[in-house]
């Protein structure tokens, strides 16, 4: 704690109580987006951003030109910029694990190295030298200079992780599909449900199968049953194949040319049988849902290459850069922030629904959940006191236009307000045509009608025009005024992507800040993971069962019962 001052109570601020005021006032008023369209034709100018690779209209958020100006003052009573700065800057402003948070250094072009000591370490050249030795294994693996023990060139990925060391690379790689060049598939296997492990490897030859494992700690249970799982599918496979003798020699040539690592726990890599020289490296100043630009993206870069991963890389430092040196009152990153702020304490959204209008971002949402729940799910601030308002709102979404067909209906009509973003690119990379109807249009249509009707709506006038009876009429009114985001991009290209995971990663940040969390620590999900082991053992033991609760025990009767 001793460089990061105590978190200031955003709730007894002027600003924040200024912002209540606000909110009453348009309450009262009845303002909303219909009359705040009405009377500013520069509304959507004013509120209409542009980045390197996306365009943001945030005009049909429930803001008036006050409101953008007390978000911007409650941003800067709690010091924003200061508290970014530090972050960017290698402070421990993770203060419950005494540590920096610097994933923005994994994005820094090697040009800066010298540029940041962290702990007495050249983070930069640290990260370049790491990057180095990834896309050089990359490569051969590609090319098929690095070859499987029996000689064949590597045709399958396996990648072994959970939570930050899978939602990540998964979601990079549905993302960037389109850029995998080297016939190389990858599987990412999570779930310690044996049924995970079983899928992912059916139809694999262990002769052209690579396996990664990829754990910050090299100890979460899941991740490393899984990869004693693989070790033994592969051992088996190659025994079975005659591909090798099953002799202490020939296993462990096969598990070095089968097996890598990403981790930072060197030590317990090299326990495992991994070749050190095949293990790669990051720094506990990376959280787990922070790190597929790290290490943890190895599988992204065998899939797509150097290059990929080198722009993808690119697109994190344009959007870093930019929220760092853009004034709170134009910064999009930070007002999207604080706009969350305003829906979730004033209007009390509990949720925040991300829907992206690209079937290639289908894994988006689940990305977004680890990222955004597990760090601002908090209800304890970073000085160890209590939080004084609502924190941590729901995220959750759907690829358009599946979610239309499933849960839209309550986005418009439902009691709740849930803002959204929407997500959407110009271009696709599979332009098609039905008949004369261009499909990607198509598409692009429902993303604007969405936003259209959510911000509009559809007056009982309107309904009755269509000669609707008048009972039904209330049941065909869109009320309109809720409110959207849209993100719009050229393209889906690995730079877009990297400033849209960016965005996400500050926007968590922004919000963690004004309530006074650290972001970067999950202590909530420890507790789960000891009952876990306390209580797998009474799943057959009675001993062990003898110590549990009544309802754990009555479920672990039913399960007796039915095995
Ligand atoms: O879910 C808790 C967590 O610690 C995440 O923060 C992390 O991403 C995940 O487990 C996996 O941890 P590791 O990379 O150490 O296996």
């Amino acid at each position: 704690m001793a460089d990061v001052p105590a978190p200031i109570d955003v709730t007894q601020t002027s600003e924040w109580h200024a912002l209540q005021q606000h909110f009453e006032k348009i309450q009262s008023s009845g303002a909303n987006l219909k009359s705040w369209f009405a009377n500013d034709p520069q509304r959507v100018k004013k509120l209409s951003y542009d980045l390197s690779d996306l365009h943001f209209d945030l005009s049909k958020n429930l803001v008036s030109d006050e409101t953008i100006k007390l978000l911007v003052a409650l941003g800067k009573a709690v010091d924003l910029e200061g508290r970014r700065d530090a972050m960017f800057s290698g402070v421990h402003i993770n203060t419950t694990e005494d540590r920096a948070v610097l994933h923005t250094a994994l994005r820094r072009p090697a040009s800066e190295a010298g540029s940041l000591i962290v702990d007495g370490q050249d983070a930069v050249a640290d990260v370049h030298e790491v990057l180095d030795r990834m896309y050089a294994f990359a490569n051969k693996v590609r090319s098929g200079e690095w070859k499987g023990v029996t000689g064949k060139k590597i045709e399958n990925v396996v990648s072994i992780g959970i939570g930050g060391s899978d939602l990540g690379p998964v979601m990079v790689y549905e993302a960037l599909k389109p850029y995998a060049d080297a016939g190389i598939n990858v599987r990412y296997v999570s779930n310690i449900d044996p049924n995970d492990m079983a899928e992912k490897v059916k139809g694999l030859d262990p002769e052209t199968t690579l396996v990664i494992i990829v754990s910050k700690t090299f100890t979460t249970l899941e991740t490393m049953t899984n990869a004693r799982e693989a070790k033994a599918w592969l051992l088996e496979g190659l025994k079975s194949q005659g591909a090798i003798d099953g002799g202490d020699a020939s296993v462990e040539r096969a598990i070095k040319s089968h097996f890598v690592a990403v981790s930072t726990n060197l030590e317990l890599v090299e326990q495992f049988g991994i070749d050190p020289q095949n293990a790669f490296g990051f720094w506990s100043w990376v959280g787990g849902r922070y790190s597929v630009d790290a290490a943890v993206g190895l599988s992204l870069i065998i899939a797509f290459g150097p290059e990929v991963f080198k722009d993808f890389l690119a697109g994190f430092h344009d959007l870093d850069t930019y929220f760092c040196e853009t004034p709170l009152e134009q910064n999009v990153v930070a007002l999207m922030g604080l706009l969350n702020v305003w829906y979730v304490n004033f209007y009390k959204a509990e949720s925040h629904a991300v829907l992206p209008y690209d079937q290639y971002l289908h894994r988006f949402p689940a990305y977004l959940q680890q990222l955004t729940m597990e760090s601002n799910g908090k209800s304890t601030r970073w000085d160890g006191t209590p939080v004084t308002c609502e924190t941590g709102e729901i995220f959750w979404g759907e690829a358009g236009t599946n979610g239309q067909h499933a849960f839209y209906q309550l986005i418009h009509q439902g009691t709740r307000m849930i803002p959204a973003d929407f997500i959407a690119f110009a271009n696709t990379p599979n332009p098609t045509k039905d008949g004369e109807q261009d499909v990607h249009e198509l598409f692009l249509g429902n993303f604007l009608a969405q936003t259209k009707a959510l911000a509009f709506g559809k007056t009982a006038d309107e309904v009755r025009a269509e000669g609707t009876a008048e009972w039904m009429v209330p049941a065909r009114v869109f009320t309109g005024n809720r409110p959207t985001t849209s993100v719009f991009g050229e393209a889906l290209t690995p730079h877009a992507l990297g400033e849209l995971i960016a965005l996400y990663e500050h926007i968590t940040f922004v919000e963690g800040t004004v309530w006074g969390l650290d972001s970067y620590d999950q202590w909530g999900v420890e507790l789960g993971k000891q009952l876990a082991k306390q209580i797998t053992p009474a799943l057959h033991d009675d001993e062990a069962l003898a110590s549990q609760d009544e309802s754990t025990k009555a479920l672990i009767a039913y399960y007796r019962a039915h095995r």
